[in-house]
């Protein structure tokens, strides 16, 4: 997402290779998270040290936060509060699970020999498996996701600019434990590194899930501090910066500010939403149809509803971008009956007084467990008679992407 503020600021020259950088192998073993943070800022180089000092300026002339926007939208602000972008990454130090963790002490791997050790000190919780990587432990970071579903966290070493995406996560139905998704492809490591831990992962990588999860993250040419990226998905990720509007709302003057963001068209405001709930164009190739139930702006643009009502439907159409998902089925009912029912679209020739959202948007399991609803709103396979939905399913279904 590109804001006036990001463009100056990727446009300042400075140099990622000027932080310096070490072989992840063992993770400081025991010093405080916050004393290694600090030390590896002071030892910055004098141009990296500055261009950090600009980031912090720019974030503090420009971005008010979310507290800031209370006072006059207190709708949006509760709704935002109940949203799980409001808590799409915790610091561990401020999470109830390190509490848990610390307190269970011990994870077995469902599909390794190996079993994990939680401890919690000096404001961090350590995992530490004595066994595999002995001397090592790793200071978790970040848990992204508000649990709705899953969290899952991560741990990054600011002094090698890398990390590692943890093998365990914590999954809501269960009120436990389990592999992080993905991760069976990872059964296999080599004992004595940080593979011990789960996935490793450079800058880039570490970039790209705090993107998605964060208001602001540092760019590719700050070195990635985690006390520069601003958490969660908040008002002014979509809104863009507001600090002048919020100067100028008090003088009486709010409308002087524009909107950074734009949600006029259909088309705008799910590119918006793509950034992050991804569409065709970022989705990956080798998805799987469990996996493309996920991403809902895909399955909204391959609607019929969507193409054939031209800059009408958005997430909008049934979601208050800023609430949490209502699960209450006769308002979605009412939703698909805004253009289904009256003469100015068809009805459902199957079984229009039912409960549309089970059959044309059914629930469909991604892992363990976690269901999301698909948002490709179509005619079940099953049925599919009708020449442009056979066509549909024949070329483009994902369930018939490469056999998968
Ligand atoms: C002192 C009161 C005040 C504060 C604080 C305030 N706003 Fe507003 N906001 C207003 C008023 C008044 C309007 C209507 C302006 C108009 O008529 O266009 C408005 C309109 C908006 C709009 C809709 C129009 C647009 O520009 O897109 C958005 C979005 C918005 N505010 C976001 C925010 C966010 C985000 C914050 C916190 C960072 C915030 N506001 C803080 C008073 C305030
Ligand atoms: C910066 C990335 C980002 C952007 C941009 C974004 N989202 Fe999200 N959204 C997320 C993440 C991450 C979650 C998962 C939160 C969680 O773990 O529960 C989420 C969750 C949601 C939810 C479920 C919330 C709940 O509590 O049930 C809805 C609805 C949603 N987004 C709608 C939207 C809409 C509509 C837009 C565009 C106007 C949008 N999002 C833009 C990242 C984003
Ligand atoms: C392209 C943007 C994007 C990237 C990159 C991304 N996420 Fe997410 N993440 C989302 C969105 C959007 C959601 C909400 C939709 C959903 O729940 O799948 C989400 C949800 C989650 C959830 C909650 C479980 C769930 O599926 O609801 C977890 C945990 C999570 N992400 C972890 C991660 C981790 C760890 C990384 C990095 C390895 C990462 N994410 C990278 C956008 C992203
Ligand atoms: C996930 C993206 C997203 C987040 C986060 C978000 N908004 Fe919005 N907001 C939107 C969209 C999209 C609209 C356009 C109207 C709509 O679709 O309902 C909007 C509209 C508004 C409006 C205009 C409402 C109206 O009736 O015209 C205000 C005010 C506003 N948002 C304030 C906020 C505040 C305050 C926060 C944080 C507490 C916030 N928004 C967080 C996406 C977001
Ligand atoms: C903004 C208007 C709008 C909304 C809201 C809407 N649709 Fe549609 N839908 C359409 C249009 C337009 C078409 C294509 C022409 C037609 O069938 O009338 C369509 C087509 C369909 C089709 C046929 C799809 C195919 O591939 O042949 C189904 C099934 C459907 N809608 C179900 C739903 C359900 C279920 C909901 C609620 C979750 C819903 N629609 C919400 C406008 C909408
Ligand atoms: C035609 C109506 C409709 C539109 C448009 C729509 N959704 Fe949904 N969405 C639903 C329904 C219905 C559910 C399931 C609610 C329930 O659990 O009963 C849902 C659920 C969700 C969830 C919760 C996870 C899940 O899949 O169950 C997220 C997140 C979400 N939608 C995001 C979005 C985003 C982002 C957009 C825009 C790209 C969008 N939706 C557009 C109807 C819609
Ligand atoms: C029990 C499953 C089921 C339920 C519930 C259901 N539908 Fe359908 N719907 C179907 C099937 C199957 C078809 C295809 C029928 C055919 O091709 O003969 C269909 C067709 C449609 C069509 C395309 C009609 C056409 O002639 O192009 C629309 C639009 C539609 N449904 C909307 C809805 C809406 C809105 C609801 C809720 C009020 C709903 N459906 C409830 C199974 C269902």
């Amino acid at each position: 997402m590109l804001w006036m503020v990001w463009d100056a600021f990727q446009a300042t020259p400075m140099m990622a290779d000027a932080v310096p950088r070490m072989a992840l192998s063992a993770a400081p073993s025991g010093a405080s998270p916050a004393d290694v943070s600090r030390r590896f800022a002071e030892n910055l180089p004098p141009r990296i040290q500055q261009a950090v000092a600009g980031w912090n300026q720019l974030i503090s002339a420009n971005f008010a936060g979310d507290q800031a926007c209370a006072e006059c939208h207190e709708k949006e602000y509760e709704a935002h509060l109940r949203s799980g972008h409001s808590r799409t990454l915790t610091r561990i130090d401020e999470s109830s699970l390190a509490n848990k963790l610390a307190e269970t002490r011990h994870y077995q791997d469902p599909r390794r020999d190996q079993v994990f050790e939680f401890s919690q000190t000096a404001g961090s919780l350590w995992v530490r498996d004595a066994a595999n990587a002995s001397g090592v432990v790793v200071p978790v970071t970040w848990l992204l996701g508000s649990g709705t579903h899953a969290q899952t966290p991560i741990a990054i070493d600011e002094s090698t600019q890398s990390g590692v995406e943890l093998r365990w996560s914590y999954f809501a139905n269960r009120d436990q434990l389990g592999l992080t998704p993905d991760h069976e492809r990872f059964d296999e490591f080599a004992v004595g590194t940080i593979e011990c831990f789960g996935r490793p992962m450079d800058a880039a990588d570490m970039r790209a899930c705090l993107g998605c999860h964060s208001t602001l993250t540092p760019p590719p040419s700050l070195p990635l501090i985690n006390s520069l990226v601003v958490a969660n998905v908040g008002c002014e990720r979509c809104h863009g910066p507001r600090k002048k509007h919020v100067e100028l709302a008090h003088l009486g003057h709010a409308e002087e500010a524009k909107p950074m963001l734009r949600y006029e068209t259909a088309e705008t405001y799910m590119d918006a939403c793509s950034t992050c709930h991804r569409d065709e164009s970022s989705v990956k190739p080798d998805a799987t149809p469990n996996e493309l139930v996920r991403f809902q702006p895909y399955g909204i643009k391959r609607s019929r509803c969507y193409l054939e009502s031209p800059d009408k439907m958005t997430c909008s159409t049934c979601h208050d971008p800023h609430d949490t998902v209502s699960h209450n089925r006769a308002v979605s009912i009412d939703q698909c009956k805004q253009c289904h029912g009256d003469a100015s679209s068809s009805e459902c020739s199957h079984q229009p007084t039912g409960d549309c959202i089970d059959c044309h948007m059914p629930a469909v399991e991604w892992t363990s467990g976690i269901a999301f609803h698909d948002h490709w709103i179509r005619i079940p396979d099953a049925f599919s008679s009708d020449d442009s939905a056979a066509d549909l399913t024949a070329s483009d279904s994902p369930h018939n992407n490469g056999g998968k």
